[in-house]
Parts: structure tokens; C-alpha cells; sequence
């Protein structure tokens, strides 16, 4: 465990922003964790990898962030998945049945939350696992891929995780959401509504297949996968999927170690089928994914119609390969930052009739 006072949190946030927490301690295990709880006072943030947030000044309270690490297959007999009778059972005496029936072909991997995302996609790739390879290259951690349900190309983390192991930050027991409970939609789950602020994750349990279904249907990726295969080949195989989307992503997001951001900035809005189909008849070219409950619309999309793609507002930015993401061109605060954002907001207000809110966690 590590412990510090009024220490830096410049390298814990992919902004850049140089503030400080008054307390900022890391954990090396689950039973670190229990011990430290009832030396926790005042405001408590758990942080991943930094890379959804802006803060807006300093941290008055105690920052906590998990060093578990460890990725390791699962089988019934493992002592994760052993309940007091047997198979495991959540705190209400359900059987955790989806984890019960390892079902043929499936394979059932638990991670520890402070392990790096996309080492553990490497690691799935690697042994010819399939379920997260075209989640390759999200920045952030394991615990934050159950809390943020991380989305892209047509995966979401909600569609691989079968449970999530966690801490009640108050009284330090241990819970376990079954799948169901996590309340997953597109960037949500219970830990971002509900109960945030409240559990620290520990460990995510993910069901990967041993005989991958590739899922190439998003923008273009088929396109670029075609591309990038031999002459002759014409079934890519994992690591081929995941190179594709490591060039896509190099290729349109900027690198938060040259240039400060946090992915999109904004979540994209999803609105009824009558503003959808209003909207449509003066924009023909709007992209637009059908949804459970209306419409989804790109923000990236409406942000570039109004103007601001690769356009600045003093040190902060749109960036100009993605409108989505707002960028630190260098020394920016976050009133700069939250100025834009702001600003944007309003415009794609004015132009469309249309709210879009921040997907990133402004502290
Ligand atoms: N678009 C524009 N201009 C832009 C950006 C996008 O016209 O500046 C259009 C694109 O042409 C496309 C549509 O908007 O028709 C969607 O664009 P894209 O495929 O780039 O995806 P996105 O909706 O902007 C979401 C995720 C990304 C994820 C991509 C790919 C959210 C908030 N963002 O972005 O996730 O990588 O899909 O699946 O849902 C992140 O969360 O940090 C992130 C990068």
C-alpha cells in the first residue's frame, strides 16, 4: 500500500490537469482495501486510469486507486466461483447461474480491477480468446470497464462481463453483482447512478469464447481489415482485428501523452423517432444507429455541422480528426476546458433542438 499527502495527480489524469488530492493512496489487494476503510475521512474518489475525468481544482479528500492486479482462467471448481453451497450465489441468495453453466466453448477469465485495459485485451488475444479485441487500445483499467460499460465498434464491456466483485466504501463488505444487477445501458451501469461513489471494484469476471465470433459490422472496420490482410487471406483472425482497430483508433483519437484529453467528451444523444425523422428531412446525411427508445445521433457529427471541429477557444480545443474529443493544446485549466464545453453545448442546442452531456466525470 501506498499512502501520501497533497500529492500530484498529474500523471492520474489524462487531461494533464496539475492538482492535488490531500490524500492519495494505493491498494495492492482486497484485504488492503478492508483495512484501509475506516481510515477514510471527508470525500473519497476512486479513480482508474484517469482517462474520463476533469478536475476542476484540487482534491480536498483521499484518492484511491487499485494496484489488483492478476488475470486468471476460471473453472467451477475456483474459489471465486465457490459459494457457501457450492456455486456462487449473490447477496440475496440468487444462484449466479450464467456463471454456473460455463456454457461449451466459453471461457470464463477474472481480472483483477487495477489491471491496464488493454493489456488484459492483449492478453485475450494472445491466447486466441474472442469477446474484447475490438475494445483494443481504450485507455483506462479493468474496474472502470464495469463502472463506465466502455463501448466501441459495436462491443460493449456489458455484452462480456458475467460478475463483478466490489467493496462497500462504508462498511467494507464485499458484494457481488451478478451481470443483471450492474443495470448496464450504453455508458451506464448501477456504479455510475445508484451507487456511486459507494463500491470500490476488485475483481470483473468476463466470458470470452474459445472459438471467436467476429463482430466487423461497425463503420469501418471491414474496410480497413480488408486492407490490411495478405494477399489471398480473406478471414481475419483475431490479432488481425485487433491491429485494425489499434490503426483506426491512432488514426482519428489523439495520444493523451502528446495531447492532454479524455476520449469523447460528450455521450452520444439519443432522441425520439418524431425529432429523429424532423431533423432528417433538413439534414439528409445526418448518421444516425437505431436504439432501444429512439434514435442515437454522433455528437461528433453535430459539433462538426456547427462549426468547431479543430477550432479553439484560448488553450483548449476541438480536436480535428474527431469532434467528439476536446483537447488540452497545452497548459489549459479545466474553466478553459468546461468554457468549451459550455459553448459546444449551446450550439448544437441552437442549431438541432438537441441536449448533449458531458460523458466525462467533471470532479
Ligand atoms: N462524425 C463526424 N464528425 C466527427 C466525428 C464523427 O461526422 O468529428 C460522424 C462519423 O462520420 C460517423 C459518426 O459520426 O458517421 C460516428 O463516429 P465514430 O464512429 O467516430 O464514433 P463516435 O460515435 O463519435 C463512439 C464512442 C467512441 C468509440 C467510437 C467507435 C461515445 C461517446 N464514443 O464515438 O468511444 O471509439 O464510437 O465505436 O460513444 C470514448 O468513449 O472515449 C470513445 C472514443
Amino acid at each position: 500500500m501506498r499512502d501520501f499527502s497533497d500529492y500530484s495527480l498529474l500523471n492520474h489524469n489524462t487531461f494533464g490537469m496539475n492538482v492535488k488530492a490531500k490524500r492519495y493512496v494505493e491498494y495492492d489487494s482486497e484485504e488492503e482495501l478492508k483495512t484501509l476503510i475506516p481510515t477514510l475521512s471527508g470525500e473519497v474518489l476512486h479513480i482508474g486510469g484517469g482517462s474520463n475525468l476533469l478536475f476542476k481544482g484540487d482534491f480536498e479528500g483521499t484518492v484511491l486507486h487499485s494496484a489488483i492486479g492478476g488475470i486468471e482462467e476460471q473453472t467451477l471448481s475456483s474459489p471465486s466461483l465457490q459459494g457457501e453451497n457450492g456455486i456462487l450465489t449473490n447477496e440475496r441468495g440468487d444462484s449466479l447461474s450464467s456463471v454456473g453453466e460455463t456454457e461449451k466453448g466459453a471461457v470464463l477469465v477474472r481480472v483483477g480491477a487495477g489491471v491496464v485495459w488493454d493489456d488484459f485485451v492483449a492478453w485475450t488475444v494472445e491466447r486466441g480468446l474472442g469477446g474484447v479485441e475490438n475494445l483494443s487500445l481504450i485507455p483506462g483499467e479493468v474496474g472502470a470497464s464495469a463502472v463506465q460499460n466502455i463501448g466501441a465498434y459495436g462491443v460493449e464491456a456489458k455484452d462480456v462481463i458475467v460478475m463483478v466483485e466490489a467493496v462497500d466504501l462504508k462498511s467494507g463488505e464485499k458484494r457481488i453483482f451478478a451481470n443483471s444487477e450492474c443495470r448496464y445501458a450504453y455508458r451506464q451501469s448501477i456504479f455510475k447512478q445508484e451507487l456511486k461513489g459507494r463500491y470500490a471494484i476488485t475483481y470483473v469476471t468476463y466470458r470470452l469464447q474459445k472459438t471467436p465470433v467476429l463482430k466487423l459490422e461497425y463503420g469501418n472496420l471491414r474496410a480497413v481489415l480488408e486492407q490490411n490482410l495478405p494477399n489471398g487471406e480473406n478471414r481475419p483472425v483475431l490479432g488481425q482485428v485487433r491491429q485494425a482497430i489499434i490503426d483506426i483508433r491512432n488514426a482519428k483519437l489523439p495520444d493523451p501523452k502528446v495531447q492532454g484529453n479524455a476520449g469523447s467528451f460528450f455521450m452520444n444523444p439519443v432522441v425520439s423517432r418524431e425529432k429523429f425523422l424532423a431533423l432528417q428531412k433538413e439534414y439528409p446525411q445526418m448518421p444516425h444507429y437505431e436504439v432501444e427508445g429512439g434514435v442515437k445521433i454522433p455528437a461528433g457529427w453535430m459539433i462538426e455541422q456547427c462549426g468547431w471541429k479543430g477550432r479553439s477557444l484560448g488553450r483548449a480545443g476541438v480536436h480535428s480528426k474527431q469532434a467528439l474529443v476536446l483537447v488540452n493544446l497545452g497548459g489549459a485549466t479545466s474553466d478553459e476546458i468546461v468554457r468549451l464545453c459550455q459553448t459546444i453545448c449551446q450550439d448544437v442546442k441552437q442549431k438541432f433542438g438537441i441536449d448533449i452531456h458531458p460523458e466525462v466525470n467533471l470532479i
